[in-house]
């Protein structure tokens, strides 16, 4: 699938908020800092597009942005992160969970994992509450090249052995660099399979 147009549009503080249109959303989760931004930059061909910062927690809002005047890519706030942490307990922002629950335009939900890291607990914990969500996902393990293929690999079997504990299938796996661009046509090719059914 060829990216024509890209279009930032507006950002929603909660649902009531997010645009009145038709069009199929696919958004991006994960945890602050993990890539989603530098992401939707990497697939729209668009440095700039979406706002990437190397400190945690730059998104805040519901961000959406118009692809072939068709489609639309969602770029939501992070999880866990929090100045003040109250207690253990996953901290995303509640409009994210009304989004992901009840946005009607929701075709398919992106979980960027850190690819360098072991199964971490907000990780699991997000999957499992996500998994009992009608939304379709898949996992994207992100910033790959900033290790071996062989350790990346390593990681993912982690994950994947971490996840089947509590999910009945298994969800589609990509492997992605914002860097390198890898991931970048399965991803596309994820959209375009789900704009059609
Ligand atoms: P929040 O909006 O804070 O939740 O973060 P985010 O998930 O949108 O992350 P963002 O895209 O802003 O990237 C965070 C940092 O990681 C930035 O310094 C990026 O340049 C860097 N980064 C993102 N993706 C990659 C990648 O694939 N490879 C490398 N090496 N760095 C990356
Ligand atoms: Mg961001």
């Amino acid at each position: 699938m060829q990216i024509k147009s890209a279009v930032f549009n507006m950002s929603a503080r909660n649902l009531e908020a997010c645009p009145d249109w038709n069009r199929p959303e696919f958004a991006f989760i994960g945890r602050s800092n993990v890539g989603k931004s530098s992401m939707i930059n990497m697939l729209t061909n668009k440095d700039g597009l979406a706002k990437v910062s190397a400190t945690p927690g730059k998104t805040q809002l519901l961000n959406f942005f118009v692809i072939n005047e068709a489609w639309s890519l969602v770029d939501l706030p992070g999880y866990g992160y929090a100045k003040v942490a109250k207690s253990e307990k996953i901290n995303f922002n509640e409009s994210v969970g009304d989004y992901i629950e009840q946005r009607e335009n929701l075709r398919l939900v992106f979980v960027l994992i850190d690819s360098r890291l072991p199964p971490q607990p907000i990780d699991l914990d997000f999957i499992t509450w996500l998994a009992g969500c009608a939304a379709p996902f898949a996992l994207v393990f992100t910033k790959a090249d900033k290790q071996s293929v062989g350790k990346t690999q390593a990681c993912i079997s982690n994950f994947i052995a971490s996840v089947s504990e509590f999910l009945s299938e298994a969800p589609p796996v990509i492997i992605s660099s914002s860097k390198t661009r890898d991931g970048r046509v399965e991803i596309l090719k994820s959209i375009e399979q789900h704009l059609r059914d």
